[in-house]
């Protein structure tokens, strides 16, 4: 049984993932059109996760029998830059959301509510690894810098980034 409050707050969580997958394929339509494909493809499989999370937290609510609440989601920005802007972006959108689910296990744990407690630990891993992938990014890109076949490298093994979805714990 969620409180009425954990019901409002994981709600916002749904739409903060929505708004993720919206923002992760604007950047992936972004780098298609500057023809860097493996970015593209990057962002898409990020933008595939996001979604994931946003059923994940939809799932979660449903079991306990709360209430579905759908808001409007967020217009990306649309201008993105280079492909270490789009990364330094994305890792400063990452640490927000990191902030947001920390939030979450500080209402459950003021609510004594186990069981949201438990199904958040997941967020809070994954949000470890989020992070961590952008800042290798971020090193990656500053260490190329402007060179073009360091750009073309990092392009192609992005290429090979496949979605997998979350494991279900039941
Ligand atoms: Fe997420
Ligand atoms: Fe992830």
């Amino acid at each position: 049984m969620l409180s009425e409050k954990m019901t409002v707050a994981l709600n916002g969580q749904i739409n903060k993932e929505m708004y993720s997958a919206y923002l992760y394929m604007d950047m992936s339509a972004h780098c298609t059109y500057e023809g860097l494909d493996g970015f593209a493809n990057w962002f898409m499989v990020q933008y595939q996760e996001e979604m994931s999370h946003a059923m994940k937290i939809y799932d979660y609510i449903n079991e306990q029998g709360g209430k579905i609440i759908l808001e409007a989601i967020e217009k990306p920005p649309g201008d993105f830059g280079t492909p270490l802007e789009m990364f330094e972006a994305t890792l400063k959108h990452e640490q927000f959301i990191t902030k947001s689910i920390h939030d979450l296990v500080t209402l459950a744990n003021e609510e004594k509510d186990y069981a949201t407690q438990i199904f958040l630990q997941w967020f809070v891993t994954e949000q470890i690894e989020e992070e961590a992938n952008d800042n290798e990014m971020i090193a990656k890109l500053k260490l190329v810098g402007n060179d073009g076949n360091g750009l073309f490298m990092i392009d192609n093994e992005l290429a090979t980034r496949t979605f997998t979805p979350p494991a279900s714990e039941e």
